[in-house]
């Protein structure tokens, strides 16, 4: 598919403008997670009446178009602040290219990045280190900070404009999908963004729910006519949809509805996924399909988070279960996914253990393990195939609860 990027620089109020850069590059967002419609940089350019300001940078890739958007708005020389909200280089790796640029530039950063400055980029000189609740004067408005830290990094903060009353959150509320058609939720379809954003989420920021929960107390009290991330777009008509999604999402609250994921050798595991699939929607909720094998983890990731319900169907293989299913099993430890509800499914060919060990798995998590674990020899009976609708309808009702 042929990108052919409208986004330069973007005015978002009249002294606040977009300057990110959009990746249609990169296949794999941080080595891993797939971003086919790509990501974007956001950054942003903040002018008081007195003072300049930009906000998070863009990853080193795009340097030159990122500089090139920064002198459409101004000379490097009027820049007084590069506020960091976050070291991971997507957001920072353009610094020294702009520092050679802008060297009168002050960086504003929390006590852990300043470290992290010097870590990466061996920058230690004109820091300012900031804390909870400080304020930045750029006459006219201020810059209020609020740390966040594990959303994403220990070192990451949040900016506050107090005169637009805009949040630049960083990775929070942001979403893969580059911004190709507009950088506004009422200049695009914001649903692709939305579920954009859930994907991100359970990939990047899941496992840490617990400081998202922390990060979500403090914004409630805050006046927010936009949300602006660093990834994906500007929320600008409805911010509360943005932020009650983050409130779900961090509290893993799903949505009722069942994902059936399953891996299959010779079609026997396979066969059984329709029958299963007939049975959620006689409960009367939505069903989504997916293969260990053919769907990456992401969105096995992304489709676990989002449904309460979720019926695995996993073949044994070398005694234990299918290999994707293992990595998935691993997965759901390390993001942390708790409290679903899980039904199984699977030929066991001459000898199954495979359910009985990804159940145990599970349970460690506090999964709610729904019974029978259907695992049947060679290919499934007329029997089993009425029992995987059963099933399906047993969980699909479960998630209505
Ligand atoms: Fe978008 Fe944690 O960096």
């Amino acid at each position: 598919m042929p990108y052919i990027s409208v986004i330069r620089m973007k005015e978002i109020t009249e002294d606040v403008f977009y300057i990110g850069v959009n990746d249609h590059e990169t296949d794999l967002f941080e080595g891993l997670w797939p971003i086919p419609e790509g990501v974007s940089y956001n950054s942003y350019l903040v002018k008081g009446e007195e003072k300049v300001a930009i906000i998070d940078l863009v990853k080193i890739l795009f340097v030159d178009e990122f500089l090139t958007n920064i002198e459409k708005k101004v000379n490097f020389d009027q820049i007084d602040y590069i506020v960091m909200n976050h070291i991971e280089p997507d957001h920072s790796g353009s610094l020294l290219r702009l520092l050679e640029k802008a060297p009168q530039a002050t960086i504003i950063c929390s006590k852990k990045a300043k470290g992290m400055l010097n870590d990466f980029y061996k920058v230690t000189d004109n820091i300012v280190v900031v804390g909870e609740g400080d304020e930045l004067d750029l006459g006219g408005r201020k810059l209020v900070f609020y740390m966040d830290p594990l959303v994403h990094w220990p070192e990451t903060m949040l900016t506050y404009d107090n005169k637009d009353q805009i949040l630049f959150s960083c990775d929070a509320f942001g979403s893969y999908k580059a911004l190709d058609i507009g950088i506004f939720d009422d200049e695009v379809n914001p649903d692709e963004y939305y579920e954009e954003t859930i994907r991100y989420f359970s990939n990047i920021v899941a496992k840490y729910v617990k400081y998202v929960q922390k990060a979500m107390a403090k914004l409630t009290d805050l006046p927010i006519k936009m949300i602006a991330p660093s990834h994906g777009i500007v929320w600008r008509a409805n911010p509360q949809r943005i932020i009650d999604l983050y409130v779900d999402l961090a509290a893993r609250k799903a949505q009722p509805g069942v994902a059936i994921i399953y891996g299959s050798m010779y079609g026997n595991t396979k066969n059984v996924v329709e029958y299963v699939a007939e049975g959620v929607k006689e409960a009367g909720v939505p069903v989504t399909i997916l293969d260990f094998s053919r769907h990456h983890l992401s969105y096995l990731l992304k489709e676990s988070w989002q449904n309460k319900g979720v019926i695995l169907g996993i073949p044994t293989y070398d005694g234990g279960p299918f290999l994707g299913a293992s990595y998935y099993l691993h997965l759901m430890k390390r993001k942390n996914l708790r409290e679903r509800i899980v039904g199984f499914f699977g030929s066991s060919l001459w000898s199954g253990r495979a359910l009985l060990q990804a159940s145990e798995q599970l349970k460690e998590l506090d999964w709610e393990i729904v019974e029978p674990l259907l695992e049947f020899r060679g290919a499934a009976t007329e029997e089993v195939l009425q029992q995987a609708k059963e099933l399906g309808k047993k969980i699909g009702e479960m998630t209505k609860e």
